[in-house]
């Protein structure tokens, strides 16, 4: 067995009502004055006022500029807004765009540098002030995670800071912040907390701690997702899916991500897809590629969403898995092609030489993947 480490946010606070602990957990962590980071969506739903209801008013500053995938400029006039107003501590409400917004600006308060000085593994040597996260969405898993993603306008790319000091104090998931949540939102990153659970699942770094959160988090979110995204009110739906991908982001956050999410990175880098569509996009067919280097693994994920397999080969079973991913995302109206989404055939080459950069993701992947490889699995989503 492999040595394995298990990171996760500090203390995480789970169910309905979960968010009136809020008041509690911000005299623990000594906060008097927070900065609230959230999005013009999240606000105008109401997610905001049920989060501020919970704070003494005239003790916090919003900031609600943040864009779905924010770049590293939006951080930036963030910081220099709240530098001065004596912050001393970050609430994060929103989706997996709000979360890293919130976690990069909670560890740039007190930097000299340029944020993008921190890109990489291990690159923040600090944070000074507490962080609380409160996903609106069901999702990135960022309340758990150790990462933080950012558009590089310059680079055309997504790129991610990863420090251990970006695990919030808290994450307070409570699955009535999502019910406001539009189903096209409701879909990509439910689709992505999907990702999530199957690629941790499938990772060269999965622990036994991993596996038992991914197959979780599968199991709940295979059924859930179309309901919860069929009727947004449905809240048994908006639970299981706060769980799992709950339990997904746990997952991942320690066992990585693979090539399903190295090949969405340029896609939402040049083509500004959202990071959700370009994960269900590739999912698929990275699968399908991914499926010859652990049929095992596919047989558990068959059990996991309720696939017969009592008398059936491992080819067999790894064939319905394939049809019932497949399915997931029809069910929940994602085009299936790149072709749909604009992106030019003539892009696949540059496509596949950035994807096969993201060396990070590729090397918890089963099958090592050549640039050739990459090509084809573009090519096969056109
Ligand atoms: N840090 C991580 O571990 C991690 C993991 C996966 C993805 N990400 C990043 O997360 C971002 C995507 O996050 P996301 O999928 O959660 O979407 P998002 O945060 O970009 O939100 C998408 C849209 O949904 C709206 N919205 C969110 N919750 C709502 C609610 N409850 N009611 C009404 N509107 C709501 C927002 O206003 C926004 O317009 C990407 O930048 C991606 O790269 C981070
Ligand atoms: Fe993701």
């Amino acid at each position: 067995m492999q040595i394995a480490y298990f990171k996760s946010a500090k203390k995480l606070i789970t169910g309905n009502g979960a968010i009136k602990t809020l008041t509690d957990e911000l005299v623990r962590l000594g906060i008097k004055n927070p900065a609230v980071i959230t999005d013009k969506g999240v606000t105008q739903s109401g997610g905001l006022t049920i989060v501020t209801d919970h704070l003494t008013p005239g003790s916090f500053v919003i900031c609600d500029d943040i864009p779905p995938e924010p770049e590293v400029s939006v951080i930036e006039s963030c910081v220099d807004k709240l530098r001065g107003k004596n912050v001393d501590g970050v609430i994060a409400v929103g989706g997996g765009s709000a979360i890293d917004s919130a976690k990069a600006i909670a560890v740039s308060m007190g930097l000299k540098g340029s944020i993008s000085s921190l890109f990489g593994e291990d690159k923040v040597l600090a944070r000074d002030i507490p962080l609380i996260a409160i996903p609106t969405t069901a999702g990135t898993g960022s309340e758990v995670t150790n990462i933080a993603i950012l558009s590089d306008p310059e680079d055309q790319l997504k790129k991610g800071i990863v420090s251990e000091y970006l695990l919030p104090d808290v994450a307070i998931v409570a699955a009535e912040m999502t019910v406001s949540c539009p189903a096209n939102v409701t879909a990509a990153s439910g689709v992505d907390a999907l990702v999530h659970a199957l690629e941790a699942y499938l990772s060269v770094n999965a622990s036994a701690i991993t596996d038992a959160l991914a197959i979780k988090a599968i199991s709940l979110i295979y059924p859930a997702l179309p309901k919860a995204y069929a009727d947004g009110s449905d809240l048994k739906a908006r639970e299981a899916m706060a769980t799992g991908s709950l339990l997904a982001g746990l997952a991942f956050g320690n066992a990585g991500v693979g090539a399903v999410h190295a090949l969405a990175y340029p896609l939402g880098g040049r083509f500004h897809l959202s990071h959700g569509m370009s994960n269900a996009v590739m999912l698929p067919h990275v699968m399908k590629v991914n499926a010859q280097a652990c049929q095992a693994r596919f047989v558990d994920i068959a059990k996991a969403i309720g696939l017969e397999v009592h008398n059936r080969s491992a080819q067999q079973i790894t064939a319905s898995v394939l049809n019932a991913i497949e399915q997931i995302c029809r069910d929940v109206e994602i085009p299936a092609t790149l072709r749909h989404f604009d992106i030019p055939e003539e892009a696949i080459p540059t496509l596949a030489i950035e994807a096969s950069k993201v060396t990070r993701l590729l090397r918890n992947n089963p099958r090592k993947l050549s640039v050739e490889d990459i090509e084809g699995i573009y090519r096969s989503a056109f």
